[in-house]
């Protein structure tokens, strides 16, 4: 079993927010940040411009936004690999300074280790943490067997679908329970019909540790599917344009697509789009 039972009502709506989070939660809370880079010929370039963003813990974020907003130099400031160049980020009570070990991270490719098994990609993070091998092992073994995998532990990456990649790299970075997970367009090379397959397998995963989630995509569709809470990015130097509360209860069936909440939602943030003429009609 995994650790931190669902907190579903029996009806499948959520649980309040004071109670959503798993054990290890933790809330984020993003102050007056921006960012701007020095390119290799010396001008700055400045990507994000005065990000505020409290999320609670055990809340699941999606971030969409055109390209080169900045989503991917949001994550990078939340997992401290490049500083802010204004503002401060917290992760629960803790300025964020530098590397936090804490957070599970998926990038946009898998980076699995070719010559590891997948069991043993997925106990990676556990070896270089020098975590208790024994009491992980059947954590791993878990979270395998609830993404459809336990058939393929002693398999070689080079012998899996691109899907089943994803899903190892996404045990990977649960295996050692973190407590936030950072997610950078993690299905964003993955045909439709896997991709909502990832889509319910993320939620069926996260609604059983219900860790804090900050998922980027550039699909509407996705973001509103997975999403407590939608944040609509506009173009570089990318500021917050729109907060959307999705408040269809979980878990969400892949039929929710049809329901007249889903399809305003994702009509809202279309509008949003097409505001910044990243969509046309023609
Ligand atoms: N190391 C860097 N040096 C200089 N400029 C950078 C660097 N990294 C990113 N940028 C610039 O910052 C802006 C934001 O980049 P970022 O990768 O965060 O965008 P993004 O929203 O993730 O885009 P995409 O959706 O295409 O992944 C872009 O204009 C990019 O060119
Ligand atoms: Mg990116």
């Amino acid at each position: 079993m995994i650790q931190g039972a669902g907190k579903v009502a029996a009806d499948g709506s959520p649980a309040p927010a004071a109670q959503r989070g798993g054990d290890r939660a933790v809330s984020v809370n993003i102050q007056g940040v921006s960012k701007s880079y020095r390119t290799l010929r010396g001008e700055d370039v400045q990507a994000l411009d005065t990000v505020d963003l409290a999320i609670e813990p055990g809340e699941f974020i999606a971030i969409v936004g055109p390209s080169g907003c900045g989503k991917s130099t949001l994550m990078m400031l939340v997992s401290g690999l490049i500083p802010a160049t204004t503002g401060t980020i917290l992760v629960g009570d803790t300025p964020v300074n530098g590397p936090i070990t804490s957070a599970g991270i998926v990038f946009q490719r898998d980076l699995l280790l070719d010559w590891r098994t997948v069991l043993d990609n997925v106990l990676l993070p556990v070896e270089i943490r020098k975590l208790d091998p024994a009491s992980h092992l059947q954590k791993a073994k878990d979270l395998l067997a609830s993404v459809g995998l336990s058939e393929f532990e002693d398999r070689y990456p080079a012998e899996l679908s691109g899907g089943m990649r994803q899903r190892v790299s996404i045990c990977r970075a649960l295996v050692q329970d973190p407590d936030l997970l950072l997610m950078d367009e993690p299905f964003g090379a993955l045909d439709a019909l896997t991709r909502e397959q990832m889509n319910q397998d993320l939620q069926r995963v996260w609604l059983r540790s219900r860790n804090t989630v900050v998922f980027i995509t550039h699909s509407i569709d996705e973001a509103v599917y997975l999403a407590d809470r939608v944040i609509v990015m506009s173009s570089r130097p990318g500021k917050i344009a729109d907060i959307i509360k999705v408040d269809l209860p979980r878990p969400r069936r892949s039929t929710v697509r049809s329901d007249k909440r889903f399809i305003d939602h994702v009509e809202h943030i279309r509008q949003h789009f097409m505001a910044l003429g990243i969509l046309k009609d023609d």
